[in-house]
């Protein structure tokens, strides 16, 4: 069964576009519950980390630049089918291909300066979201934290 939560961030180029409160608009009324949200500027280690799986491939560094260029947000959404729906939502990666009326087709400027990030599976959704949140936040804000784990141990 797939999960009801998954990571989004509003990176910094739409933040500072002025994008971000349009861009939760449009989440919401996708049927998105916003569960969660914090503005927060990443530090290189911390963007380095959270994007460990591209180490290494030639866009990296200036990935890891662009993310600590200023702040963005990380929010926790929730609705049935979370990771694909949002994605959906998104646009694909390279806002050239991405289908009109997406976030990406939008507010996206070029594949690396792309607007949104999404998780992309069950698990790393898991991962991500509490590479940015804590139990304690989640549970606070409401959140089913049981779901997660069931995500965890499926
Ligand atoms: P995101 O969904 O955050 O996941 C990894 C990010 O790396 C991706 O969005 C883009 O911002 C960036 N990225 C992926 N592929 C490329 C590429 N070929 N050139 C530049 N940036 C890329």
């Amino acid at each position: 069964m797939s999960g009801r939560h998954t990571l989004m961030l509003i990176k910094p180029n739409a933040v500072k576009n002025g994008y971000a409160q349009k861009i939760f608009l449009e989440v919401a009324e996708a049927g998105f519950k916003i569960l969660a949200v914090k503005k927060l500027k990443l530090s290189k280690e911390e963007a380095e980390a959270f994007y460990y799986v591209h180490n290494g491939k030639p866009f990296f560094d200036s990935l890891v630049e662009f993310m600590t260029s200023g702040a963005i947000y990380a929010a926790v959404i929730e609705k049935d089918n979370a990771v694909a729906d949002w994605r959906k939502l998104m646009g694909a990666t390279d806002p050239a291909k991405a289908e009109e009326g997406t976030i990406r087709k939008k507010y996206a400027e070029s594949m690396q300066h792309n607007a949104v990030h999404g998780s992309d599976s069950d698990e790393n959704a898991l991962n991500e979201i509490f590479f940015y949140f804590s139990a304690r936040e989640i549970v606070n804000a409401g959140g089913k934290l049981m779901q997660l784990h069931e995500i965890s141990n499926k």
